[in-house]
């Protein structure tokens, strides 16, 4: 996984001053890396899953590729405003403000095995509200993967009870 590592370009004070941001898109680029990466998420994964549920925008860029390697469908879990109704919506607190995400709730069958699946996991606040806006939906949560998580952040910690696996951890 030093590959992975080497593949994240650290960029500083991007969106904001202060903040160190991790840019995959090199990571994505690289056809092999990238292969590589979808192949280990999808090969770590224990027990059936019926859906890959992906946090936009490039939380999408996983959960498809990975959802075709596992046989599952695809979940994009979506930015308030981007979805033509019903939907079912969670909101969570930002640093500054509030967010809120978005799904059809009608493409998640009652007790459908949901796996979650975005590139980094920081402050937890967009995981946790996936997994409380899919199992309200009816979903079996059955696990989080990230390809990066920034341990310092403990977002761990909003997602207690849950199965996480992650590729590179950031002190
Ligand atoms: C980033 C990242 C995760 C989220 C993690 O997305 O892709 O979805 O933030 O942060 P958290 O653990 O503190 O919630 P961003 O909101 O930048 O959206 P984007 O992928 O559309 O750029």
């Amino acid at each position: 996984m030093r590959r992975i590592d080497e593949l994240v370009r650290l960029v500083p004070d991007y969106p904001q001053p202060g903040i160190l941001f991790r840019d995959i898109m090199p990571l994505l680029a690289d056809a092999s890396a990238f292969a590589d990466v979808i192949g280990e998420i999808a090969g770590r994964v224990d027990g059936p899953v019926d859906l890959v549920a992906g946090m936009e925008a490039r939380g999408f860029l996983l959960a498809a590729p990975v959802a075709v390697a596992l046989g599952a469908g695809v979940l994009p879990v979506r930015k308030a405003g981007k979805l033509p109704g019903p939907t079912a919506s969670e909101s969570y607190e930002l640093e500054y403000g509030t967010a809120t995400i978005e799904i059809h709730p009608a493409t998640v069958p009652d007790g459908a095995r949901v796996l979650v699946i975005d590139d980094v996991l920081a402050t937890g606040g967009t995981a946790a509200a996936t997994v409380a806006l899919l199992q309200r939906c009816g979903a079996d949560v059955v696990g989080l993967s990230f390809l990066v998580e920034l341990e310092a952040l403990r977002g761990r910690d909003l997602l207690t009870g849950h199965a996480i696996d992650v590729l590179v951890s950031v002190p």
